[in-house]
């Protein structure tokens, strides 16, 4: 079947159309089309993402992204014209937003063969997750297409089926920009968290600690690159929590050591900036391979995934892939692509196939955004 995802929980406005065959036994999954418009450029100039500007940049862009992605998918399409669509003028005096959801361009509208509309409802920025759900709610109206509302996070856990199969039970770490947590999945769609951070996650910390050495916002990048550079010099951060006998995360303690080190420091020169960056990232990295080391003794996992955007770090997916290959040799580790890795609405369409196979179609009026929705 072909899905259509959306996915408007952050600063990415992205639409995919994917073509996804097997079922729950073999999902298999082929991106037909794939278009993402970043904020990045709007919202670094604040240090961080401004959710009143993140939900008119999603209103402005989504339109043209998604007439890009259906042209760009070779799906078939049917154009009508207005006075073709008798249903659109009963709707539009109930619906005043309908027409903007519409594809309009010389009087035509798109029609194109999709089975259904994966949207992300959470969690993420509330104002910016509704205009994606509304935006999914007015073209289901029109195209007569069912709606599955889909976790963002479970798109980021489940972005690594693009690469290849999963076995139950999966050992999941997402590591994003607002989120840092250890998943078991039981089986598709039954998750149990067995520990998340207490404060900052991980991403909130590589930007905020990006933000001390005076690098651009997303920080996660910037600190990467630097720390692979060589310096001189070695300088030594804490590792909270990690001889703690939990699944549980801490990163705010790490960034405050970091603050009090640049303040001892005074005007940093690049050679030390390369060292807290190179420190930092060590820091962050133990900790996750620690507790995620002492998650795969525990529960076993046939497969081990991590996804979110600091997925996309070189050293963690270095240190992972070393961990996974030197002590636990059985379990199959899935990477998904740097591309992937970050936000973009293949994984929520894949998610979508996913949880439609679960019967997880909702009623339009049932849909709401909900900005700290749960796996579990
Ligand atoms: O998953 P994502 O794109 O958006 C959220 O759902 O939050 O993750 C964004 C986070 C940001 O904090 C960014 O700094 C971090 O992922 N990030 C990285 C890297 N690339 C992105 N962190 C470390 N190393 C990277 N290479
Ligand atoms: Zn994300």
């Amino acid at each position: 079947m072909k899905i259509l995802g959306i996915e408007t929980s952050c600063d990415e406005t992205a639409i995919s159309i994917i073509e996804a065959t097997g079922g729950l036994e073999k999902p298999s999954f082929a991106v037909l089309s794939e278009v993402t418009i970043t904020q990045l450029d709007l919202h670094k100039a604040y240090g961080g993402v401004v959710p009143s500007l993140a939900k008119r940049e999603h209103q402005r862009t989504l339109m043209p992204v998604l007439i890009e992605a259906i042209e760009r998918s070779g799906v078939a399409c049917e154009k009508k014209t207005i006075a073709q669509i008798p249903e659109l003028e009963a709707l539009l005096p109930k619906e005043p937003d309908l027409l903007a959801a519409f594809l309009h361009r010389k009087d035509e509208f798109l029609f194109p063969n999709i089975d259904a509309i994966a949207v992300t409802h959470g969690p993420g920025l509330e104002p910016a997750l509704w205009v994606g759900v509304n935006f999914a709610k007015a073209l289901s109206l029109v195209w007569g297409v069912p709606i599955v509302p889909v976790n963002h996070m479970e798109g980021h856990l489940l972005s690594g089926l693009l690469e290849g199969a999963i076995s139950f039970p999966t050992l999941g770490l997402l590591v994003s920009g607002g989120h840092t947590e250890l998943v078991l999945a039981k089986a598709w769609c039954d998750y149990e968290i067995l520990g998340a951070t207490r404060d900052d996650a991980v991403g909130e910390a590589f930007d905020k600690v990006a933000r001390l050495l005076g690098l651009p916002y997303p920080g996660g990048p910037a600190i990467s690159k630097l720390a692979e550079e060589p310096s001189e010099l070695a300088f030594t951060l804490p590792r909270p929590m990690i001889h703690s006998d939990n699944y549980d995360f801490s990163f705010a303690g790490l960034k405050t050591a970091v603050l009090y080190l640049t303040k001892e420091l005074g005007a940093l020169s690049d050679e030390q900036k390369r060292a807290i960056a190179r420190e930092f990232q060590n820091a962050a990295i133990d900790v996750l391979i620690s507790k995620t080391k002492r998650a795969l003794e525990q529960y076993s996992p046939r497969s081990f995934v991590i996804g979110g955007g600091v997925s996309a770090n070189t050293e963690l997916r270095r240190r992972m892939t070393e961990l996974l290959h030197d002590e636990f040799p059985d379990t199959t580790l899935t990477i998904p692509s740097f591309k992937m890795s970050t936000d973009n609405a293949t994984m929520i369409a894949i998610a979508g196939y996913i949880r439609h196979q679960k019967g997880g179609i909702r009623e339009a009026g049932e849909i709401r955004a909900e900005g700290n929705l749960s796996l579990a």
